[in-house]
């Protein structure tokens, strides 16, 4: 989803942003732009299309790198009006005085638009973003910040924003329902937001709050509310590494983070399990909820289906899952008897955040699993679990996804523990070799390529499983669309007799998830009936039963586990067959079409 980059200092501003823009390609974007500033003068550039576009035009300007020390840039992904050149930002006001970066959705943007409309004002672009240039352009008296303060006071919705103008000695940055951080340098000061595009520029970081605005001069700042008060702000340590966003010698990096996967779930057990007990430092309002809410969006939301699972099998406790989009605009019954919690791998999903705040208003308690250290998710939820995943930057989450299932895991356990019971040793001992188990799934690599070879003209599959492998299957089938753009859908095997197997045919290929556990036996009967009507099967199976053979066109062995770390396990092959299949198709794997990582607009 977009992305803001600004800079103010001693050095060259352009290189600076163009670096901090690439480093933001991964969230997803269709078009760039860079605003810079010089004594009385701004000089912007933008492209439809990759940073690479905007990087070559700006050679063509042949730009005197030294005079600019000041600039804002910006990848935009489209929501009001097509990718286009001039719908790009930075956005100028009419005397080109005025420049802006904005992430978020102007919410009444045909009213503010009708206030322009008076003062003659002629829009350049579609976008609602360009309104906040023109209306800082006429508060404007001599103080960007006072124009800028008198200018989001009018704004409803959301927004992330940097502002400079043509004195070209500050940038201006807020926010509201939308990321931003100050990035602390020696004489320069960043602007981002993300985090990671200020990876190789700078660790220091400050997280501003919503409605929180900072003035900032290349050798100091100030953080204000919209009164003019002050406010304190806490300069946190980034423990990043530059190695943690780079490919090494994987071709994407969508097959680096699956492989990832046994480091990254070795780092969400570090200090949380010793001996046979579960370690988190929790601060929950109470522990005798009448019920427990799970509410994300995409992945994480398949990720809260499988903690339903673990959560009422280990607390007792009625668990409720929710699409955070929904849950926000229901009116929810939600109180003090219920923790909601939240699971976000970027910590910035306006839907989820929304939804927590809802409930945070109501009066529940709050728990958030959260991959990103100080996104806003995790600084809004009375509780937390970070998973130390490490940066995830192909759009489709891989390692993010067995973090969050095996946090639901040690968070339900955790739960049954606090309530004085004993914890099952098999689970505990299966826990500590889940590493190694998916060290060998991942074994399964080349057969999977040559699986996803057969397959990779076809443009239907079915996903098939029950109990905790119906939302693996869900989880695999949204892979599979998001990066190959196959049609995909996940069904519970059973429910195939109401409706889909009507579809079976030699051209309607079906994967199931046929591990070892209780229902078993009635995966085999959901086979029989695809097999009779002539669909292919591929299978994901942990032991050689003579039926799975005979019904199964391929099958794929993967270590034997229990039932809830098959949740984990089985979802590997999956993620490596809609790597291959995409990656077979010549497609943008870690970018694929009209998807963004961070969904910070509703
Ligand atoms: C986007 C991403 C998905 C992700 C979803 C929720 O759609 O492409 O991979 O699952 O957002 O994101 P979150 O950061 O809240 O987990």
């Amino acid at each position: 989803m977009c992305g803001i980059i600004g800079y103010i200092g001693n050095k060259a501003a352009e290189p600076i942003l163009i670096k901090g823009l690439k480093k933001m390609e991964y969230r997803g974007y269709d078009s760039a732009g860079l605003c810079l500033a010089n004594n009385g003068k701004l000089l912007t550039i933008k492209r439809k299309g990759e940073v690479n576009e905007l990087e070559k035009a700006i050679k063509n300007e042949k730009i005197k790198e030294s005079k600019y020390n000041i600039g804002i840039a910006h990848t935009r992904w489209a929501t009001h009006g097509s990718p286009s050149k001039i719908n790009a930002h930075p956005h100028l006001d009419s005397e080109n005085k005025i420049a802006i970066v904005h992430n978020g959705i102007i919410e009444n943007y045909d009213s503010l638009k009708e206030i322009l409309k008076k003062d003659k004002v002629k829009l350049r672009s579609e976008t609602d973003s360009e309104i906040i240039a023109h209306l800082i352009s006429k508060f404007y008296k001599g103080n960007l910040k006072e124009a800028v303060k008198k200018t989001v006071k009018l704004i409803e919705g959301s927004y992330g924003l940097a502002v400079i103008d043509k004195q070209a000695n500050k940038i201006i940055a807020t926010r509201n329902s939308s990321p931003l951080v100050i990035g602390v340098g020696k004489n320069e000061t960043f602007v981002a937001s993300d985090p990671l595009a200020l990876m190789s520029e700078t660790k220091k970081i400050i997280y501003l709050k919503d409605k929180q605005l900072a003035e900032i001069n290349g050798k100091d700042f100030v953080i204000e509310d919209y009164i003019g008060n002050e406010v304190d702000f806490e300069i946190i340590e980034l423990k990043l590494e530059a190695a943690q966003i780079e490919k090494g010698n994987y071709k994407h990096f969508m097959l680096k983070e699956i492989f990832d996967q046994p480091q990254s779930l070795r780092n969400l057990l570090a200090g949380r399990l010793k001996d046979e007990e579960i370690k988190l430092s929790l601060n929950l309002k109470n522990k005798k909820w009448r019920r427990i809410i799970l509410c994300a969006c995409g992945t994480s939301w398949h990720s809260c289906l499988i903690g339903k699972h673990f959560i009422e099998k280990y607390t007792n406790i009625p668990v409720e899952v929710d699409y955070a989009s929904e849950f926000r605009y229901r009116n929810p019954v939600v109180g003090k008897n219920d923790l909601f919690i939240a699971v976000s791998q970027s910590g910035e999903t306006a839907d989820t955040l929304a939804a927590l705040r809802e409930a945070n208003l109501k009066g529940a308690d709050s728990l958030g699993i959260v991959n990103v250290v100080g996104s806003t998710i995790s600084r809004e939820v009375n509780s937390g679990v970070y998973l130390h995943a490490g940066p995830e930057i192909g759009v489709a989450s891989t390692k993010a996804f067995s973090s969050q299932v095996l946090a639901f895991l040690l968070l339900s356990l955790y739960l049954q523990q606090e309530k004085g019971e004993k914890l099952d040793k098999k689970t505990i001992k299966e826990i500590k070799r889940l590493p190694q188990l998916v060290e060998e799934v991942l074994k399964t690599n080349q057969q999977i390529k040559k699986i996803a070879k057969k397959f990779n003209s076809i443009n239907n599959f079915l996903y098939l499983g029950r109990g905790i492998n119906f939302p693996v299957a869900l989880e695999g089938a949204l892979k599979l669309k998001e990066i190959s753009y196959i049609h995909a859908e996940g069904y519970p095997a059973a429910e195939i007799k109401h409706g889909p197997i009507a579809l079976i045919d030699k051209d309607l290929p079906s994967l199931f998830l046929a591990t070892k556990d209780e229902l078993l036996e009635k995966i085999i009967s959901n086979m029989q009936e695809i097999k009779a009507r002539g669909g292919k099967i591929i299978t994901i199976a942990n032991e050689k039963r003579k039926e799975l053979i005979e019904l199964s066109d391929y099958v794929v062995y993967v270590p034997k586990t229990t039932t809830e770390l098959a949740g984990i396990v089985n979802s590997i092959p999956l993620q490596l067959l809609a790597y291959h299949t995409a990656d077979l198709k010549n497609l943008n794997v870690d970018r694929p079409r009209n998807l963004a990582k961070s969904v910070t607009v509703e």
